[in-house]
């Protein structure tokens, strides 16, 4: 995880650093700073904390300059202290380095800096690289006469990062260096954004939104040197390159949080049009069908596929799942989901007409573009079914479908995944089409998708109940989230968002898994949230609902509009529109967002900075 950004050029960069790093934390919020060059040394500031605690530092404890570094952390070694974040400092000032990745070998590496009579202050891991990243150019210019020379740097930075195991993506100044930033890549991406007299590196494009529109996307063992005047790249392998420069496509940064209190929120409330842009312009009507503009494979090579893979992680692996029945009922393709974080190291035997979907909002989570790298080495096509624009995986799948959700802030995911849910039903019914799914079925899913907007803005209608409920509910520490068919990986979301947001104890499962242990927790604290839609099989969880309810257990329901047998039965009831049982998902997740995000607000948990948490998981 951890958000980087660099500059050199001509503006004031601790603005622009702190600005870059305001757009980065959601990739981690758990201290930031920044290090810019003075001339003759290099200044950092740093804090535990927020982008604004450093801002609050640098009120009283001001640096200036027009190059500099920035990192907002996620911790992996070490606390959450000052001393722990970054920029780092190697030897005695010589090198000041920022890092987002894991440094698997640092405690070997430690000991040796440790016997050289290297000092350490920090904890972390990236401490290793800055005093390494140190010696090196110590040595290196011990056997140079030229002390100025940008090479002895570039190349103490390369012996640096072959002694490395782990991931890396580093951005290193140099105290005699003054006009120069090096950046290097393996595993943790980087981005160059191109501008006139100036130079910005960064974890992802946001930083470089409103400065330029023209970048390079470092690939993996590529190095970039960096002036005010010049760019140089080059391959670990290969040797220098000449730079690909790509327009950025629109990336938004409308962030803005209008009248709501919480992105969470305003993200629950954004669903009806998020929901209606995951389906703009990819309905065939003629055809019932929908249509994909990013697939990049033809019908022969998409009828000849016989297996679907869906791979991805959190909140996305549940929209995986319920990807899963959509793809087997309607286009009667096996389907598996995979956490993506298994599937890297696993072997399964995956036959030569399998594709594979990677589903993830941010695009860069490391487990997905992992299982993604390992799929493709293995020849299989891969997809991705991605929100963020340009983002890693997005750029190295073979294609791919947005979902054009806009910016999600909130770290608990939400419009992402009923977007996503979305674009696996529109799969089921490309694929559906090209198989058994006959022209009027085709018409009639269409028809239903199209209504679903207008569903959703009168699903959100519950949001009133909800907050009272959720008012009743929030000193419980242990709930139960149980649903059948389509409803079961609504169960597991609803649990994990309680879980990330409240720090609740949740847990989800199928209703009728219940019976077979966990039916042991039930007693009168432990509450159970009911997903009871009608549909087909509505009896069998009226079954599950009434064991809990013998044993005096709590229950919350999730059920349809006008259900008085369901409302009699349980202590709380939250109505939602009756729809046909494949797009409950879409309906029944939102009154589960809702009441996860009011037991956190009761529970006076920062929602939309979870601890422990980051939006982007970019480690292992
Ligand atoms: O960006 P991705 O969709 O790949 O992220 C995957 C998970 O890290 C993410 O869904 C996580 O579980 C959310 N915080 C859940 O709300």
């Amino acid at each position: 995880m951890c958000g980087i950004v660099g500059y050199v050029g001509f503006r004031d960069a601790t603005d622009l650093l702190i600005e870059g790093l305001r757009r980065l934390e959601y990739r981690g919020y758990d201290s930031a700073g920044i290090a810019i060059h003075q001339g003759d040394r290099i200044e950092c500031r740093k804090r535990a904390g927020r982008v604004q605690e450093l801002e609050k530092l640098l009120e009283s404890d001001p640096i200036s300059g027009s190059v500099g570094i920035g990192h907002t952390r996620w911790a992996t070694h070490g606390e959450t202290t000052d001393v722990n974040s970054h920029p780092h400092v190697g030897g005695n000032g010589e090198v000041v380095i920022v890092h987002n990745g894991v440094i698997e070998n640092y405690s070997t590496l430690r000991t040796k800096l440790q016997a050289l009579g290297f000092v350490f202050r920090s904890q972390t891991d990236t401490e290793v690289v800055a005093h390494l990243l140190a010696h090196h150019v110590e040595e290196q210019l011990k056997l140079s006469d030229d002390a100025e020379g940008t090479e002895i740097y570039v190349r103490a930075l390369e012996i640096t990062i072959s002694k490395l195991k782990g991931t890396y993506g580093i951005v290193a100044m140099f105290r005699d260096l003054p006009d120069v930033i090096i950046a290097a890549r393996a595993g943790s991406p980087l981005v160059v954004g191109v501008g006139k007299g100036e130079y910005y590196v960064a974890s992802d494009a946001s930083p470089l939104v409103g400065y330029t529109d023209e970048v390079i996307y470092l690939q993996d063992h590529e190095m970039v040197v960096l002036t005010t005047t010049s760019i140089d790249l080059r391959h670990r392998d290969s040797g220098q390159l000449s730079p690909n420069i790509h327009t950025l496509d629109q990336v938004s940064t409308d962030t803005d949080l209008g009248d709501f209190e919480h992105y969470m929120l305003k993200e629950i409330f954004e669903q009806p049009q998020t929901i209606a842009n995951a389906m703009r312009g990819r309905f065939n009507e003629d055809e019932a069908t929908a249509v994909f503009g990013g697939l990049n494979l033809d019908p022969q090579q998409l009828r000849r596929i016989d297996r679907i893979v869906l791979t991805a992680c959190g909140t996305s692996w549940h929209a995986g799942l319920v990807g899963e029945y959509l793809l087997e009922e309607f286009a009667r393709v096996p389907t598996e989901v995979e956490y993506a974080s298994e599937l890297r190291y696993r072997n399964p035997p995956l036959e030569d007409n399998t594709m594979v979907f990677a589903i993830t909002q941010s695009g860069e989570t490391a487990d997905t573009l992992a299982a993604l790298r390992e799929c493709k080495r293995k020849g299989h096509p891969t997809l991705a079914i991605c929100n963020v624009v340009g983002s890693t995986i997005a750029r190295e799948a073979d294609g791919g479908i947005y979902l054009h959700a806009g910016p999600e802030v909130g770290v608990a995911s939400t419009k992402a995944f009923t977007s996503q849910v979305t674009v696996l039903t529109l799969l089921a019914l490309f694929f559906g089409r090209m198989r058994h799914l006959s022209y009027p079925a085709g018409k009639r899913m269409i028809s239903r998708l199209k209504e679903m907007p207008e569903i959703i803005e009168r699903t959100l209608k519950c949001n009133e109940v909800v907050e009272e409920i959720s008012s009743r509910y929030s000193q419980f520490n242990n709930f139960l989230y149980l649903g059948r068919l389509y409803n079961f990986p609504v169960a597991l979301e609803g649990a994990l968002k309680l879980k990330e947001i409240s720090y609740i104890h949740a847990e989800g499962y199928p209703a009728a898994e219940m019976k077979h242990g966990p039916i042991a927790l039930v007693d009168e604290v432990t509450p159970s949230v009911f997903v009871i839609p009608r549909g087909g099989i509505y009896p069998k969880v009226m079954s599950n609902l009434e064991e809990v309810k013998a044993r005096k257990g709590p229950v919350i329901a999730i059920a349809c509009e006008g259900d008085t047998k369901v409302a009699d039965l349980v202590d709380d009831v939250i109505f939602v529109p009756d729809v046909e049982d494949y797009l409950q998902p879409l309906v029944t997740s939102i009154p589960l967002q809702l009441l996860s995000y009011y037991i956190a607000v009761n529970r006076g948990c920062n929602v939309d900075r979870p601890r422990n948490l980051a939006k982007s998981v970019t480690v292992e």
